[in-house]
């Protein structure tokens, strides 16, 4: 609730915090779960069993890089590899190695949200790899596709891994898919992963593990409010839950107030009550089938070139061009 004049705000994170918890229903946006806590507790969350993505999209590399690594290096022209979101790269490794051990001629630019990780994946590049030519970039998803537009010279292909595509509701992922045609050419590719739709327990019990790392990894974005705006929430006032509605393929994450409360945001001189139950929503996570990514790809003026499965059908990578 909003108590004065809507303050100045010192960076994105806080504006959109404050639009979030003023907004009915509340909302904050999961970008903001990756700091140094948060990307452990993810790379915790990959680590899971229960968190299939990780592991399909790994066996899929695994079972399909030389063709894979054909279809990026195509005729043998220089190109620029870039990764949005990429994280801990442990999956793309699979596809550095093969591109290295097959003489490609190429440079890896990985993006992501957090400076952190991008640090540790350099690191650990240099180390593991020392034959790729790194240039990482950080940044949100929507403003560093700018870059790659202008980027120019090169070979384009873009990945987008994991369950990255699956935060943004269809209007927005179409948004997304539209930029990120734009800002590749003719003969560029996109390589992207669609968690697939599956039976429903299964997409339960990877958003909401019974070790509480989910659990933690959703409340991570209240503790960094906590910690970088000056407020008091408290976690044991929280639940973590999940639902998935198995017509749309829609996961979807809530902080839910176990009681009414109020809580302070010093920084943005913002009272926020809730009360009992009431919900905040932190993350979608969109499930596919090949008809939906059809229609995406169709929508956003992208063409299917080939699609690489695990046996299960549970995850899939596409790739398209223009
Ligand atoms: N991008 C990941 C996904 O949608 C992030 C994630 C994993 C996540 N588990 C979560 C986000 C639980 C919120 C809650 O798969």
């Amino acid at each position: 609730m909003r108590n004065k004049e809507i303050p100045t705000f010192t960076s994105v994170f806080e504006q959109e915090v404050y639009e979030g918890l003023t907004a009915f229903p509340k909302h904050l946006s999961s970008k903001y779960f990756y700091d140094e806590v948060g990307d452990k507790l993810f790379q915790d969350i990959m680590a899971m069993p229960e968190y299939y993505l990780t592991n399909c999209e790994f066996d899929i590399f695994e079972a399909h890089k030389e063709v894979i690594a054909q279809h990026f290096i195509k005729d043998g022209s220089p190109f620029s590899l870039f990764e949005l979101g990429a994280g801990d790269g442990k999956k793309t490794k699979v596809l550095l190695n093969q591109l290295v051990n097959s003489n490609a001629d190429f440079d890896f630019r990985p993006i992501d949200i957090s400076q952190n990780v991008l640090d540790q994946l350099e690191n650990s590049i240099k180390k593991e790899i020392p034959e790729v030519i790194i240039n990482t970039l950080q940044g949100t998803y929507f403003e560093t596709l700018r870059d790659i537009g202008k980027a120019n010279g090169k070979r384009k292909v873009i990945l987008f891994l994991g369950s990255n595509i699956g935060n943004l509701l269809h209007p927005m992922a179409i948004e997304f898919l539209k930029n990120m045609r734009d800002s590749i050419g003719d003969g560029d590719l996109i390589f992207m992963g669609f968690d697939q739709k599956k039976h429903p327990q299964v997409i339960l019990d990877a958003y909401n593990d019974k070790t509480g790392i989910t659990e933690a990894f959703n409340k991570n974005i209240l503790t960094r409010i906590n910690k970088e705006m000056g407020a008091n929430f408290n976690l044991d006032n929280f639940l973590h839950w999940e639902v998935y509605d198995p017509e749309t393929g829609t996961a979807k994450s809530f902080l839910v107030s176990k009681e009414k409360q109020e809580i302070t945001i010093e920084s943005l001189d913002l009272m926020v009550r809730l009360k009992r139950w009431e919900t905040i929503h932190t993350e979608i996570s969109q499930k596919y089938d090949d008809d939906v990514v059809e229609w995406l790809a169709e929508k956003s003026g992208l063409s299917v070139v080939t699609s690489f499965s695990d046996n299960e059908e549970n995850y899939k990578n596409y790739i398209f061009k223009k």
